[in-house]
């Protein structure tokens, strides 16, 4: 049976979308459950619905950080989720949260971590004058953007980037491989040594 996926956004959704994607072009053997996005206009989940896709939004603002954690983790229970994929998802999780899904929530990153974690990943690259950026699949632990890393992809910063520019090309390499680490994780054909994760064949390609 195939695993189930619930994939918090927060907006636009286009890594929803191309993981979406991946399941109907039978590139990811994998089932979306849920999408979830803590903005209540969030586009991506206008996307998602007419998509045929179980779209939900849980607004977050005025939330206590727990208690809104609670509400989010009972969702994803009552949905049977197996991992949790942050797709554009912009809000901390708790520890509580952490816990509860234990190396089962993976996160995409867009800048080569540890380098420029937080928000406007590109902008950062950019204004520190770095000549290749990229985008990171790793698994989520408590720290802002830190855990293991899954996959990476190196894009190069070109002289007349704006931060715009640097972006789009850095999303179209998130496109192609937050599918993949999600395959790998759902394969199970890997194991975690520190904070290095180690597949047992080679998967990306
Ligand atoms: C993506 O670039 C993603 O890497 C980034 O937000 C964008 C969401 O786009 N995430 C972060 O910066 C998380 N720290 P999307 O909604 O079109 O997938």
């Amino acid at each position: 049976m195939s695993k189930r996926l619930g994939i918090l956004i927060s907006g636009r959704g286009s890594n929803f979308l191309a993981i979406a994607d991946a399941v109907a072009q039978h590139r990811l053997d994998a089932e979306i459950a849920v999408v979830i996005s803590n903005h209540p206009d969030a586009p991506g989940i206008a996307v998602g619905r007419e998509r045929g896709f179980q779209a939900i939004t849980l607004p977050s603002k005025g939330l206590d950080r727990e208690a809104y954690d609670c509400q989010m983790i009972e969702e994803l229970r009552k949905s049977n989720v197996d991992l949790v994929c942050l797709a554009g998802y912009m809000r901390i999780l708790s520890g509580h949260f952490i816990r509860e899904f234990h190396q089962r929530i993976l996160n995409i990153h867009p800048s080569l971590l540890p380098a420029f974690p937080g928000l406007d990943a590109q902008h950062q690259a950019l204004d520190h004058g770095a000549k290749f950026s990229g985008c990171t699949v790793h698994f989520v632990e408590e720290g802002l953007d830190s855990g293991p890393i899954i996959s990476q992809a190196v894009v190069p910063v070109l002289e007349d980037d704006t931060a715009e520019s640097l972006a789009a090309r850095i999303l179209k390499e998130e496109h192609r491989i937050y599918p993949e680490a999600i395959a790998l994780v759902l394969s199970g054909q890997y194991r975690i040594e520190g904070r290095r994760v180690i597949p047992f064949r080679k998967i990306f390609a």
